[in-house]
């Protein structure tokens, strides 16, 4: 059976899954439960010196997967964290991630209680990039457990916070905090969904956590929890790929329930086993040497196989160039003189009857 432990920052993981911060480890009782159900380590919810009041309601489904929110911070206090929930969570399954927000100032005060509750690393997280690297500076004068700190794509010089934070002494990275703002609106109500301007999660922001997770890894050797829109076993793949050396997710088990890190753990081990891969870990970055400027290159050639063809049309629907023609007889047509090599024709393919060579 493939191994898929993982080691963040000096911190075993039995297998690549963090639980992300939000309301599934809003307490004690939420973690305990996501660790029952197989997440290899849990970040709490975001913990400052005083409790969150959200608006209501402040979560709302987009379908597909997705969700947006305008939940704030932890609705506990600190105090309660750093009394109660924490405390209570000694000899607990997994590794427990305490996250703090969102000021300098509030890192000073609260990584030391945190880390003597019980914390085996910090992440710290801020609405503003140009806080991250100070609080990193404040957390590593503090405590010497590990410390992440939670990035957002939402900052338009997202590499150069990295960078900074590196410099100040972070020992790994999460990326991403969900994005926006951003707006859906009820055209039966003519409402906006939450009656606002909202933060986006979950499938819809897989492409652009994948290339954050990327850039960051093209550019620096630390661990990264790569994260955001996660929900497949094969999502969980293509983030090792991108660079990642955890996964964190927090939609998925959300809105499917918590059973789905056991179902996405075994789909995971079929996989690796299914393509002979021992580890989870050798695949850490394997996607990023193919990662290049598009270059003019010579065009693309084809192989066709009539035998899984299903007729389908797809592919010569897809041409926008009106390139392809499958006659009634099965055969398949390409006309180069028109061909731009798009490649988009075997992408739509469903059977993988049309490759590219
Ligand atoms: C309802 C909700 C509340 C969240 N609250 C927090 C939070 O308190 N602190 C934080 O760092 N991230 C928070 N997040 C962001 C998640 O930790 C995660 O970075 C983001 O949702 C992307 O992962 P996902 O697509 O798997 O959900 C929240 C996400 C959701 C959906
Ligand atoms: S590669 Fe692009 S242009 Fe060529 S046949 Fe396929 S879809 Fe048409
Ligand atoms: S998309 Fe694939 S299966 Fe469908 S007609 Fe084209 S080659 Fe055949």
């Amino acid at each position: 059976m493939a191994d898929l432990s993982t080691n963040l920052c000096g911190l075993k993981l039995q297998n690549p899954l963090v639980l992300a911060s939000g309301p599934l480890s809003w307490n004690a009782v939420g973690i305990r439960a996501a660790f029952a159900a197989g997440a290899a380590a849990v970040v709490t919810k975001t913990i400052r010196p005083q409790a969150t009041v959200n608006p209501k309601p402040h979560i709302a489904s987009m379908g597909r997967g997705s969700l947006l929110n305008t939940e704030g911070w932890s609705d506990l206090p600190a105090a309660r964290w750093i009394e109660q929930e924490l405390p209570s969570l000694a000899g607990r399954s997994g590794v427990l991630i305490a996250s703090l927000g969102h000021t300098p100032a509030e890192v000073k005060q609260l990584a030391g209680p945190l880390a003597e509750a019980g914390a085996d690393a910090l992440e710290l997280v801020s609405y503003r990039a140009e806080d991250a690297a100070p609080m990193v500076a404040a957390a590593k004068q503090i405590i010497s457990v590990p410390v992440l700190i939670k990035v957002s794509a939402n900052w338009p010089n997202l590499l150069e916070a990295v960078e900074a934070c590196l410099r100040a002494g972070a020992d790994g990275v999460t990326a991403i905090d969900s994005i926006g703002p951003t707006l859906r609106v009820d055209v039966e109500t003519g409402r906006p969904l939450l009656d606002a301007f909202a933060w986006l999660s979950g499938a819809a922001i897989l492409p652009i956590a994948l290339r954050t997770v990327a850039e960051i890894c093209l550019r620096h050797d630390a661990p990264v929890v790569g994260t955001g829109g996660v929900g497949r076993a094969g999502d969980v793949v293509e983030m090792v790929m991108s660079g990642a050396t955890a996964v964190g997710v927090h939609t998925a088990p959300l809105l499917r329930g918590l059973d789905w890190f056991g179902k996405t753990l075994a789909r995971l081990e079929r996989w690796l086993d299914e393509h002979n891969h021992a580890r989870l870990s050798d695949l850490r970055g394997a996607a990023l040497p193919h990662l290049r400027e598009p270059v003019p290159c010579a065009s693309l050639t084809f192989a066709f196989d009539a035998e899984t063809c299903t007729h389908c049309g797809r592919c010569v629907t897809a041409c926008a160039y009106a390139a392809r023609r499958l006659t009634p007889e099965g055969e398949m047509l390409l006309d180069e003189t028109v061909c731009r090599s798009c490649g988009l024709c075997a992408s739509v393919c469903p059977t993988g009857a049309l490759r590219v060579k």
